[in-house]
């Protein structure tokens, strides 16, 4: 296989591998220290069917089987969702604004996902692209003073901050409390050891994370503005534009990533992928130990 990196920070292109086959183990090995070091990884022109894409990621761990939003689901195969602009029992897909913030997958819960992967199915003329920044860099380099101002803090990750509107998404949520009940807020520490690489990284969620744990409000919101700025800057970045038949996943571990509004919402010309999520390890906590207050109109207000 020859592995070409896409930029010094993150991002790899995977060739001469056709991963429809079982993989011997020293190509497999190859792939995965691959994956360790480049952290997100791009295999242009896989031809795969359902079964065989849903046993490449299953080397990589149990998959979620999307039981959560059984909507979407390829018929037949629940371990394969589906992502895009295209058209679904006569109506747009409610999965076309899928990721318009930065985030990492499902930080808002105590199992964050591991791996997701998108194999593209169709791709409009014009973009449709997803940005990845590396979250190592994003640590590496802060000055050492920050970097031990930021160790021991713990972050709130709350969904429903990733559903209020932002530039190019306009979520139309109509009971935030059903949501507060499904996705109670959950706190992760802000700085974490990776666990297989063993290099320290900063576990960044830009669109769920709310406030830093035991941090004023002020003191919240300035760190917590600083961090989003600096996480994605432009040298911490690759940003992939999808071909048809591309295969990419990446480590939500040290990874954040934006699904770009960068195309024409256009049913004829979709943008369609099949995503599998290889899930992770149990982290985090609930946060049960602060109260959140929702507002109510009062006489006083
Ligand atoms: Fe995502």
């Amino acid at each position: 296989m020859n592995i070409k990196p896409l930029t010094s920070a993150l991002g790899a292109e995977i060739t001469d591998i056709d991963l429809a086959v079982p993989m011997a183990e020293d190509d497999w090995a190859t792939l995965y220290k691959a994956w360790l070091d480049h952290l997100v990884l791009v295999f242009p022109d896989q031809h795969l069917n359902p079964e065989q894409q849903i046993a490449f990621a299953r080397r990589f761990g149990p998959l979620d089987d999307h039981h959560e939003d059984p909507t979407y689901r390829l018929p037949g195969y629940p371990e394969i969702y589906q992502i895009g602009n295209f058209i679904h029992n006569g109506e747009m897909a409610k999965t076309k604004d899928t990721g318009r913030k930065w985030h990492s997958d499902h930080s808002y819960t105590t199992r964050p996902t591991l791996i997701s992967m998108l194999y593209c199915k169709k791709i409009p003329p014009v973009g449709g692209s997803t940005m990845f920044s590396s979250t190592y860099m994003a640590y590496d380099t802060l000055s050492e003073k920050m970097k031990s101002m930021l160790e021991g803090l713990e972050v709130v990750h709350d969904f429903r901050n990733f559903l209020s509107p932002s530039f190019f998404w306009k979520p139309k949520v109509k009971d935030f409390s059903s949501i507060k009940e499904r996705f109670p807020p959950v706190v992760h520490p802000l700085v974490r050891t990776h666990p297989e690489t063993g290099k320290k990284v900063l576990y960044m969620s830009e669109g769920n994370m709310s406030s830093i744990v035991d941090l004023t409000d002020d003191e919240s919101r300035c760190l917590l503005d600083f961090l989003f700025m600096h996480a994605k800057r432009p040298e911490f970045t690759y940003r992939h534009f999808y071909k048809v038949n591309d295969l990419v996943f990446w480590d939500n571990r040290c990874v954040q990533h934006y699904a770009t509004a960068d195309y024409s919402h256009d049913a004829n010309n979709p943008r369609h992928m099949f995503r599998l999520t290889v899930l992770g390890q149990r982290s985090g906590r609930l946060l049960e130990d602060l109260r959140i207050v929702e507002p109510v109109q009062t006489a006083a207000s």
